[in-house]
């Protein structure tokens, strides 16, 4: 399954919901995403990645695409306030942080850059090895949700997850949309 269709599908959204915007990938692993997006002529993204890595040969097309690989930290997003249409996380962080400031962290960081009008697409929300996560994340989201510069929607997830445990169980997505 080609990445553009894969992140759509597990958010429930189409590709004009990506069309002509400037889009942040926290936590991209090799940056498909961005070279699809780039190819197609769909959207700008901006790749981020912990792990210089994980890039691996996609570092050698740079010249050639319209996309930006970084390397940084989801706990503090090396980008100024309101840069980015669209900020997406999937199969990263959340669920990767190990310590509860990290999961609030990174929600505030992903906030901070998205523009008003924006918005945050931040998938899955829980691990089923790891109850002490879930519970962040779900404790970080009622409190946006009760900010009045958010609005939050909450839906499930496309079943077909490969390679994460349970994958067969329902798992949530949230939009969070910037006012
Ligand atoms: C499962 S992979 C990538 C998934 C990719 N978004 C996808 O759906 O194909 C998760 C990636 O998140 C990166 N990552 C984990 N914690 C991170 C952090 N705190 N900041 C930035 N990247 C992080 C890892 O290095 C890894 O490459």
């Amino acid at each position: 399954m080609e990445a553009i269709e894969r992140y759509l599908e597990h958010f429930e959204k189409t590709i004009a919901d990506l069309q002509g915007k400037l889009i942040l990938d926290v936590g991209t692993g090799y940056p498909l995403f961005a070279m699809e997006c780039a190819e197609q002529n769909i959207a700008r993204v901006v790749a981020l990645e912990k792990n210089f890595e994980s890039f691996g040969l996609a570092r050698n097309s740079l010249a050639a695409k319209e996309f930006c690989l970084a390397i940084g930290c989801a706990e503090q997003l090396p980008f100024t306030d309101e840069m980015f249409e669209l900020v997406i996380t999937l199969f990263s962080v959340p669920i990767l942080c190990q310590i509860e400031k990290n999961v609030s962290h990174t929600i505030n960081e992903m906030c901070r850059v998205a523009k008003p009008g924006g918005e945050i697409w931040l998938a899955p929300l829980e691990r089923p090895d790891l109850p002490e996560l879930n519970e962040w994340i779900k404790v970080k989201l009622t409190a946006l949700g009760n900010n009045r510069n958010y609005l939050l929607r909450e839906g499930n997830m496309s079943k077909e997850i490969a390679g994460i445990p349970g994958s067969l169980r329902e798992f949530k997505y949230c939009v969070i949309k910037k006012l």
